[in-house]
C-alpha cells in the first residue's frame, strides 16, 4: 500500500453493515451485507474508554440500545456486551466473510486523534487486513490518521460540494471521495470524478436514484439495502 494507491470501490457498499436488515455497526449486520451480495461495508468507529476503536454511529447507546452512556465511557468489553463490536473483531469478521471496510471515524473532540491512532493500529494488528478505506468528515482525524500511518486509504467524506472543497482534497490527499447524494447533481459529479479519484455516493436505497448516480459516473452508492441494489445496474 501507498498513500497514493487506487483504490477499486465495488458497485454497491453495504451502510453500517446492512441497516435496513440488520442492527447497525453489528457483526450480524456485516454478515447480512454479504448475505445480500455486498462486497464492501461502510461502518462508523468511536473511541471506547479503554482506548480501542469501536463500532458506532451516535455518541451513546440511547438509539440502539435505550440507554444514555456515553459510548466514550464505557469500556470495550461493556459495550461489547450491547453487541458494540470491536474494530479489531470486524476486521477479523470481514477478512473471513471477503469483504472490504469501509471504515468512517466519527469526531471524538478532543480525543479524535487517538480514534484514528486506534484505528491504524486494528488496521495494523488484523494483520493481513481486508481492504479499507479509512474517511471522515473532519480533515484534521484524517490528518492524524496519516501520520499515524500514511500508507491506509484516506477518503474524503463531504455531506455536500461546497466551495473550498479543492483545498479539502490538496490537504488531505485522499485515496477515494465520499459524498452526500441529496443535492449531488451531474456537474458535480463530473467535477468530482475529474480529480480522477473514485466517487462513493451515500445514502442511496432507491434502485433508480442508483442507476442515475452510476450513469454519472459514480463508482459506488453505500446502501441500507444492498439486497435491493446489487444487480440493480443489470435490470434496469
Ligand atoms: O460514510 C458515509 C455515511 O455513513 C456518512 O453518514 O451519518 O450515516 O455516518 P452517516
Ligand atoms: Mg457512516
Amino acid at each position: 500500500m501507498t498513500p497514493a494507491a487506487a483504490i477499486a470501490l465495488p458497485r454497491v457498499i453495504g451502510h453500517r453493515g446492512a441497516a435496513a436488515v440488520a442492527p447497525e455497526n453489528t457483526l450480524a449486520g456485516l454478515r447480512a451485507a454479504r448475505d445480500a451480495g455486498a462486497r464492501w461495508v461502510e461502518f462508523d468507529v468511536r473511541l471506547s474508554a479503554d482506548g480501542a476503536a469501536v463500532l458506532a454511529h451516535d455518541p451513546t447507546l440511547e438509539r440502539i440500545a435505550g440507554r444514555k452512556a456515553r459510548i466514550g465511557r464505557l469500556t470495550a468489553a461493556a459495550l461489547a456486551a450491547h453487541a458494540v463490536p470491536s474494530l479489531d473483531d470486524a476486521l477479523a469478521l470481514c477478512a473471513a466473510l471477503g469483504l472490504g471496510a469501509n471504515v468512517e471515524m466519527k469526531y471524538c473532540g478532543r480525543r479524535s486523534p487517538a480514534l484514528a491512532r486506534a484505528v491504524a493500529a486494528a488496521i495494523r494488528r488484523a494483520g493481513a487486513p481486508p481492504p479499507v478505506l479509512v474517511s471522515s468528515f473532519r480533515p484534521s482525524l484524517l490528518l492524524a490518521l496519516r501520520v499515524a500511518a500514511p500508507a491506509i486509504p484516506r477518503g474524503l467524506l463531504m455531506s455536500r460540494l461546497r466551495p473550498g472543497w479543492r483545498g479539502r482534497l490538496r490537504a488531505v490527499r485522499p485515496a477515494a471521495l465520499v459524498c452526500g447524494a441529496r443535492r449531488l447533481t451531474a456537474p458535480d459529479c463530473a467535477a468530482l470524478k475529474a480529480t480522477g479519484l473514485p466517487l462513493a455516493v451515500y445514502t442511496v436505497n432507491d434502485p433508480n436514484l442508483a442507476r442515475r448516480l452510476w450513469l454519472w459516473g459514480v463508482d459506488a452508492v453505500i446502501t441500507d439495502d444492498p439486497g435491493r441494489l446489487v444487480g440493480a445496474d443489470r435490470d434496469g
